[in-house]
């Protein structure tokens, strides 16, 4: 996993498949780190020296001292960007104009839009994070979205702020007074934008110099590819595409400089949030079980996430979506104790086996898991860094995970500190 020239780490599932440890651990072999999609709706949770730090907008490359890039199509909060740029500062991690490039064309999220995002949770129940991601999104595409270039324009800024309000300030007026809600928005633009402004760059001009001089770069997925909102469960999806494909629309780069594409799955399965789940676990002791194992609860918003068995039908998809042309499994450790190990291989509609998730959301919320079972096992993993030292069960797992995904395992992360990693 050293020899590539650009690398895409994309995750396999609904999202908290362990790529914050994953981009940390390959970002040593990388110069620049490179996110494409999403918000601060993520959370990447690395964990060095038994220290947990959590990202949401910063790539995890910022921790191992990488050059990091936040390209066009992440939508950004001037507020959490802020926040977050001072915590590592403060936690002694430098992070300045000079390890640090914003692009000029990302969307800027704004207070009206985490309102937005609490009123159509009240009809659509997606279970967002409330963050404001999907109404920024969706100005993006009404073309009525505020880029990082028109917010460091003051007067750009406020004439497109107020022609917001006009549109949007009748549906959140539940909320917020609309005088208050422009101060609050004039104050926040007078804190932040100086502090964002060395910051912003044309990331595309950027990273065209970096891959043609020869550096090495990760492009960081936020999210997975089942909350991809083009091929993901829809409409219990995120507003962006987290899947490979994002990559040159969410950074300005060519098709030509995406080389290597590696997928991150979890060893069972989970998701935040509302919508389908074939493989949900319905016991809520085992449910629980996996849970407190897995330390599974929502790095941004603490809730606690759904779990469910591990399902080849979701990861051959996502395989099959992003041309993945390496296979990481996360959290195997977590799996102790648990007898037996289920495996989802197919799904049942009605009398009919279905090998490819369905489009059709009746299908997604009706179909019936068919699962096989293999043994548990007892014993700790932790620590190991052979794949022979595995116990018997274990590879036994391993190996029907790449039966029914029709792919090989390259590399095994069983603990959350970045060396707990099996390589093969
Ligand atoms: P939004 O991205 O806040 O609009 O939320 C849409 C859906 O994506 C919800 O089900 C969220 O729980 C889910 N989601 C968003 N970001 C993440 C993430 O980083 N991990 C897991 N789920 C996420």
């Amino acid at each position: 996993m050293k020899n590539f020239k650009t690398l895409v780490v994309v995750g396999l599932q609904w999202g908290d498949e362990g790529k914050g440890k994953v981009v940390h651990y390959l970002s040593r072999n990388a110069d620049y780190i490179v996110r494409y999609q999403g918000g601060n709706n993520a959370g990447h949770t690395v964990v060095v020296n038994e220290k947990e730090y959590i990202l949401h907008l910063v790539p995890a490359g910022i921790l191992e001292n990488k050059k990091c890039v936040i390209g066009n199509g992440v939508v950004i909060d001037p507020e959490a960007l802020y926040n977050e740029i001072n915590w590592l500062n403060s936690i002694g991690i430098k992070v300045s104009p000079k390890n640090l490039f914003i692009s000029n064309h990302a969307h800027v999220i704004l207070p009206y839009h985490r309102f937005l995002d609490a009123v159509r949770e009240k009809t659509q129940n997606i279970g967002t994070t409330q963050k404001g991601i999907g109404p920024c999104y969706a100005d993006k595409y009404a073309r009525s979205g505020i880029r990082i270039c028109d917010y460091l324009e003051k007067d750009t800024f406020l004439d497109l702020v107020n022609k917001n309000l006009d549109e949007k300030y009748p549906l959140i007026k539940e909320f917020i007074s609309r005088d208050e809600l422009l101060k609050k928005i004039i104050n926040q633009h007078r804190l932040y934008s100086n502090f964002i402004k060395p910051f912003v760059v044309d990331t595309t001009d950027l990273l065209i110099k970096v891959i043609t001089s020869g550096k090495k770069v990760i492009f960081e997925s936020a999210q997975g590819t089942m909350l991809d909102v083009d091929f993901g469960s829809y409409p219990y999806v995120t507003s962006s595409n987290p899947i490979a494909g994002g990559i040159p629309i969410g950074t300005g780069l060519a098709l030509k400089y995406v080389n290597k594409i590696v997928g991150i799955a979890k060893s069972y399965t989970t998701r935040v949030g509302e919508g389908p789940f074939p493989t949900e676990i319905k016991q809520q002791k085992l449910q629980e079980f996996l849970r407190t194992q897995g330390k599974e609860y929502g790095a941004t918003t603490g809730r606690p996430r759904r779990c469910g068995w591990f399902d080849s039908v979701v990861v051959r998809y996502a395989i099959k979506i992003n041309g993945i042309d390496e296979l990481i499994l996360t959290k195997l450790d977590c799996l102790k104790g648990i007898e037996p190990l289920k495996i989802c291989i197919a799904y049942k509609y009605k009398s009919k086996l279905l090998y490819d998730f369905p489009v059709s959301r009746k299908l997604q919320h009706s179909v019936k898991p068919v699962y096989i079972k293999t043994g548990g096992f007892k014993e700790n993993i932790r620590g190991i860094t052979k794949y022979d030292q595995l116990p018997n069960n274990v590879k036994k797992y391993v190996q029907l995970i790449e039966k029914y995904c029709g792919i090989k395992i390259n590399m095994i992360s069983l603990g959350r500190d970045r060396n707990e990693i099996i390589f093969r």
